[in-house]
Order: structure tokens, then C-alpha cells, then sequence
């Protein structure tokens, strides 16, 4: 049978002042995340001579790799040498692309008089605004001031110059607004793409504004980052109040993190309590995200939002704010999670929002003739709405999948596409992760992951043996995760040579149920309910493989380290996950990994044995799977491409 290689790697006014908001829970976690390190520090230690056994083999590999690396560089020389006159071209593209730049400029002046009309209450705060003003228009010169020195060009033919000239996709201003972003506040994949699409985004010639709400649990080390840019006051809906906005400001490598300050609504130790608490606290963040934008003066290209808790802010923008300087913005919406919608009764909402009585109509948020959506507000409003995956997308128009919404967003579909997440390569890479007992990259990991497996096994107090099969789990413990049905084959996965590890928190009837099996099977079964980064980074790196067995998975980002640690995902055919994980194929050897279709406990134990039986039976193919999902192209790369495509489409001027 011919196999195939694995593919080589690839290259409140008050309280604004008294800015150290309580450091809450989440904090903690973090916080929590270092004594762990340290409790993996003996195990390294223990291991070390074997770490030394392995260094000859690494060492007489390095050359190898040395070799191929120049190799690769002398192949790729001539092509960067020929690309320079086009880079040269380019730039003076660039330059030719500034009128147009320019020429929006005036719009967004027109539009200011009217800003200052309507708040006469931001004026007094203004000051202070224009004290930072400099910090967030840095990004923006940069590319017009690379002015060639054109000094070369006529030595060179003509004919060069337009086959070579690489693309470069026309600056644009976009706002995120959404409820989390690692690292100040994170509960799930949210908080990874906050953090990592807008870094991505600036690398592919976008400014980027993260807004995001100031809660009292983002950890003390970033709020005393914070700088304070300014204060208003809002009303809101039909409160009569008038409630303060405070905009503290933090820029971290080129993005620009806009935190609404208001203690009466973000002092809770966590982003989310209860819908009680939740419904006012988000119609009051969407609106005043887009008043901070008004008053900062920062009025994007495109408003990006993300999920339920910024679903508010198209509706409101097309409403309320549409005559006001950001009322020009377009907008994308992205749903990460169909099942939470912001779903309330219609007095509420319209008490909270003060939004107009149209927004209350069928065709927008009433829901079930006496609820009100946000969501499906949102997705009426927004000039775009994407999610995290193809599949996902097409998933979510049917009954299945939809959550009520599949004839609303069947309605919608013209304007629904899905690009699926990425993961930051900074963030998860084996060979500088710091904590990981031994690092690794494609051409060592062979050699040196089972040294995070034992080292992981000593942590959580596991039998200590290389040979064992561990399978690792990470996720919030919810019904959407599939966890029924680990949960009715544990006993049969537990056979002598599989060790499981479980790393979540969520709902008790899990955390329960995996404490039980912990105790059953002691020393092969690991029950971590927690919440601990860099617990869950080395279970990435020492486990073998990784399930995530979900019900539904909009696109799932375990998966993606998991193949970035070189550990073999066991996924159910859905979402992202179908996207992501190809199925082996034990014929030629092709694929990254271990599905199942339906949600069906048999055939998840049967997709866990088959990866079983190759890592076994099969270990030469069990390692080239391993090298080629480490070589597999996982990043945002592409995905923010598709983003800043999707951008240059609602804005093509
Ligand atoms: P979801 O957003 O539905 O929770 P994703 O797979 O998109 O699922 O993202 C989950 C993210 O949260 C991943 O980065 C994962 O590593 C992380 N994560 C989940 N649970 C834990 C935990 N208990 N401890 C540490 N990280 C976790
Ligand atoms: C949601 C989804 C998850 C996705 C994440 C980031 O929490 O459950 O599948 O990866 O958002 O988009």
C-alpha cells in the first residue's frame, strides 16, 4: 500500500478614579496557573537523565534539520530576491492608494459637527481625550512613509514588475466589540479570537480597537496598564438615568484596548451571572461602545461584534446612532455560539434599550410573540454575519443545529458566510511554551513529547509509564461538549493502557460524574476541575490524543493546539471540528485524525479504539500522523485574510 509522507513542516465617576478594581475570580485562575508550573518542576527535574539519554539523538538530528532549513532557504533566496523590484512597485501603490485614504478623511469631518452637537456632556471630557489622541493614531502612518527610493527601477525590463507585484489589501479601520478577550477576561474560544484575529488584523494592514467591558476580575497587572482617556454620561433606554461611561485605554503590540468603565455593572467577579443581571449589563455595553467611538472621535470602517452580549450594537446603530458620526460604520456580526441568544421578555428589553418599537417586530427581536431576541436582532441589523466554520454555518439553517433561529438565519443567508478559527502561534507553540516540561518542535517531537507525558503523568499523580495511552480532555463541562457520552464509555476505555485526564469546569453533574471515575480508577483517571492555562497547555503537549466528542461545535479551538502539539484529535463529525479534522484513513494513511458522526456513545468507543489500535499496532503511522498535524497550517493567517476580504467587500472604495 502506497503511504504517503508526512507533509515537511511548513513554514462610575468616582469609581473610574479608584481604578484597582477588587481582583476577582478569574484573576485567580491565572494567578492559580503558576503554582502549578512550579508542582511540574520536580517532575523535569526527575526526568532530566532521561532528557540527556535523548539529547544524542537530538543532537545528531539537529544537523539534519540544520540542512534541510539552509536547503530551504537557498531555494526560497532567489524568489525573495525577485519579488524586491515588485515589493518596490508595491509600495509605490501603496502611496498611489493614499488620495483615497485621504479623501475619506473630509467624510468623517463632515460628520463631526453633529458629534458635538450631540454631546455637549462628552465636550467637558475631551481634554483628557486628546492628551492619548497620539497613541491611537500611531498604527496609521506607517505604510504611506515607506517611501521607496526609486533609484533601481529603470535598470530593470518592464516585464518584471506586474507577475511578481504582491497583493496588498487596502488599509481598514475595524472595531471589535465583544465580552472577552484573553488575557484579561476569558471563559471559553471567545477570548482566544478576541485576542488573536485583531493581532492578525494588524498584520494584514488594519487599525484595530478592542472594546470591551472593565470588569473588576481583569487581573490587577493590566488594570494598573490602563489609561484613562476620558468620561461621559449616557442615558439608557427608559431608565430616565443617565449612567456614566468611563473609556480606560490600554495599546499592547499594535492594538488598541478600549475598556467601558462602570462599576455598577461590570463589579461582579465574572463576566456572566444570570440573565437577570446579564440582559441590563449588555444592552448598556453595546451602547456605549458606540458612544465611546463617537467621543473618541475613532469612527471605523467596520464595527465587528461578536455574539449575543455586542448583538445590540447593529440595532442600535441603525437606530439611535445612525445619524451620528459612527451611524457611517458597517457591520459584522459574528456568532460564535448560537445556543446563547440574550433572550428576555419585550417590556424589559424595551426598558433597558429604549429602542424603537420596530426593532420589536417579528422581523427582527420579537421571538415567540412575547420575548425579545438580541440575537436575532443582531442578525436582522448586521450587514454581515459570519460564524466560525463552513459547517457550522450551513448547520445552523437547519432544525438541528438552529436553536429557533434556522428560518431567521435562512432568511438571512444571503449575507451568512463562515470562516473558521485559527489559533495564535505565539501563544501555542510546543517549542517555546514555557510551560511545558520539555519543548519540542516538528523534528524533535518524537524524541522528546513522551518526556511531557511522564512529567504530566507525575503531576497529576497517574501511573508514570510512557507506554500508556492518555487521552486528554479540556473543555467547559456543558451539555454542548458531548461529555454523555464519555461519560457512559469510561469504564470500557479504562483498560490497563489508557489513562484519561479531564480538565473543566461547568455544570456539577459532570464534574460530579468525573471526580467518581477519578476515585474508580485511581491513578489512571484524572479529574481537574479547574480552570488553569497552562495546566491545560501541558496536557496539549503530553497527552496522545484529545477528545471532543461534541453535540455541536461551532468551530472548537482544542482541537487545533492539540494538532499544533502534535496530539491526535478523536472528534465527532460536526461544526468546525468537521472542518478541521480530517478522518484517518488506515488505507493511505492519510488524514489528521480519529471521527465519528452521529452523537452516539458506541461510535465514539469505536473511533477511541481505532486510534487505539494504530498508536499500538500501528506506531510508524500513529507518528507520521503526529508530524503532519504539527505541520498542518492552523494559524489566523488565512482565516483573518478572509475577514479582511469580507471588510474590503462592505467597504469598497
Ligand atoms: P468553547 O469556546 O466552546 O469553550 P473552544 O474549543 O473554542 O470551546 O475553546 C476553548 C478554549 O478554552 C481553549 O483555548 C481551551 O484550551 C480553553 N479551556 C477550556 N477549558 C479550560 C480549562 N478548564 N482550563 C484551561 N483552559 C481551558
Ligand atoms: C464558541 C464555540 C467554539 C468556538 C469559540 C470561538 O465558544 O463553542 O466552538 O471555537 O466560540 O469561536
Amino acid at each position: 500500500m502506497a503511504r504517503k509522507k508526512p507533509e515537511p513542516a511548513k513554514k462610575q465617576p468616582a469609581a473610574a478614579k479608584a481604578a484597582p478594581a477588587s481582583a476577582g475570580k478569574t484573576v485567580a485562575v491565572v494567578e492559580q496557573a503558576k503554582p502549578a508550573v512550579k508542582e511540574a518542576e520536580p517532575a523535569v527535574k526527575a526526568e532530566k537523565p532521561a532528557v540527556k539519554k535523548a539529547e544524542p539523538t537530538a543532537k545528531a538530528e539537529k544537523p539534519a534539520a540544520e540542512q534541510a532549513k539552509t536547503a530551504e532557504k537557498k531555494a526560497e533566496k532567489p524568489a525573495v530576491k525577485k519579488t524586491e523590484p515588485a515589493a518596490k512597485a508595491e509600495k509605490a501603490a501603496a502611496k498611489k492608494a493614499e488620495p483615497a485614504v485621504k479623501a475619506e478623511a473630509p467624510a468623517a469631518k463632515k460628520t463631526e459637527p453633529a458629534a458635538k452637537a450631540e454631546k455637549p456632556a462628552a465636550k467637558k471630557a475631551k481634554p483628557a481625550a486628546k492628551k492619548t489622541k497620539p497613541a491611537a493614531k500611531k498604527p496609521a502612518p506607517a505604510p504611506v512613509n515607506e517611501v521607496p527610493a526609486p533609484v533601481e527601477e529603470p535598470v530593470h525590463p518592464v516585464e518584471e514588475a506586474p507577475m511578481e507585484q504582491p497583493y496588498v489589501s487596502p488599509r481598514r479601520s475595524v472595531a471589535f466589540i465583544g465580552s472577552e478577550c484573553h488575557p484579561f477576561v476569558k471563559t471559553g474560544g471567545l477570548g482566544d479570537v478576541m485576542y488573536a484575529l485583531p493581532r492578525e488584523l494588524v498584520k494584514q494592514n488594519c487599525d484595530v480597537r478592542v472594546i470591551l467591558p472593565r470588569y473588576a476580575c481583569i487581573p490587577q497587572q493590566y488594570q494598573e496598564k490602563m489609561v484613562y482617556r476620558g468620561e461621559f454620561y449616557m442615558d439608557l433606554g427608559l431608565t430616565g438615568r443617565s449612567y456614566y461611561v468611563g473609556i480606560m485605554e490600554y495599546v499592547w503590540d499594535g492594538v488598541v484596548y478600549d475598556f467601558i468603565d462602570n462599576q455598577e455593572f461590570f463589579s461582579a467577579g465574572n463576566p456572566y451571572i444570570s440573565l437577570v443581571d446579564d440582559i441590563p449589563k449588555y444592552c448598556y455595553f453595546s451602547k456605549a461602545a458606540l458612544a465611546a467611538l463617537n467621543f473618541l472621535n475613532w469612527i471605523p470602517d467596520v464595527i465587528h461584534c461578536h455574539d449575543w452580549q455586542a448583538a445590540l450594537v447593529p440595532v442600535y446603530l441603525r437606530t439611535m446612532f445612525q445619524g451620528t458620526p459612527v451611524g457611517r460604520a458597517k457591520t459584522v456580526l459574528t456568532i460564535h455560539n448560537l445556543r446563547f441568544q440574550g433572550i428576555y421578555n419585550i417590556p424589559t428589553l424595551k426598558y433597558w434599550t429604549g429602542l424603537p418599537n420596530e426593532v420589536f417586530e417579528m422581523g427582527a427581536m420579537k421571538q415567540d410573540y412575547e420575548d425579545a431576541n438580541m440575537l436575532k436582532g443582531g442578525l436582522a441589523y448586521a450587514d454581515r454575519i459570519t460564524t466560525v466554520s463552513g459547517t457550522y454555518a450551513w448547520e445552523i439553517q437547519t432544525p438541528e443545529y438552529g436553536e429557533h433561529l434556522e428560518d431567521h438565519l435562512r432568511y438571512h443567508s444571503y449575507k451568512l458566510r463562515g470562516i473558521v478559527n485559527g489559533i495564535d502561534y505565539g501563544m501555542w507553540n510546543p517549542a517555546t511554551d514555557p510551560a511545558l516540561a520539555v519543548n519540542y518542535d516538528i523534528t524533535n517531537v518524537l524524541d522528546h513529547k513522551w518526556q511531557n507525558k511522564l512529567a504530566l503523568q507525575e503531576e497529576l499523580g497517574l501511573v508514570q509509564d510512557q507506554g500508556k495511552f492518555v487521552i486528554g480532555l479540556i473543555s467547559r463541562l456543558t451539555n454542548q461538549k458531548g461529555l454523555d457520552l464519555v461519560n457512559a464509555i469510561v469504564p470500557e476505555l479504562m483498560d490497563g493502557n489508557t489513562q484519561v485526564i479531564v480538565l473543566g469546569t461547568g455544570d456539577k453533574q459532570y464534574e460530579d460524574t468525573f471526580r467518581y471515575y477519578e476515585n474508580a480508577y485511581r491513578g489512571m483517571f484524572s479529574a481537574c476541575i479547574q480552570y488553569d492555562e497552562s495546566r491545560a497547555h501541558r496536557i496539549y503537549a503530553g497527552a496522545d490524543a484529545l477528545l471532543v466528542p461534541s453535540r455541536f461545535e461551532p468551530c472548537g479551538l482544542t482541537q487545533l493546539n492539540a494538532m499544533h502539539y502534535g496530539t491526535l484529535p478523536i472528534v465527532r463529525e460536526t461544526g468546525g471540528l468537521k472542518d478541521t479534522v480530517e478522518p484517518y484513513n488506515i488505507f493511505n494513511g492519510d488524514g489528521n485524525g480519529f471521527t465519528f458522526d452521529r452523537y452516539d456513545a458506541g461510535l465514539l468507543l469505536d473511533a477511541v479504539n481505532r486510534a487505539k489500535t494504530e498508536y499500538f499496532v500501528n506506531r510508524y503511522h500513529w507518528d507520521e500522523v503526529v508530524q503532519r498535524d504539527m505541520a498542518k497550517d492552523v494559524s489566523w493567517q488565512n482565516s483573518a485574510r478572509q475577514y479582511k476580504d469580507l471588510y474590503l467587500e462592505l467597504t469598497p472604495w
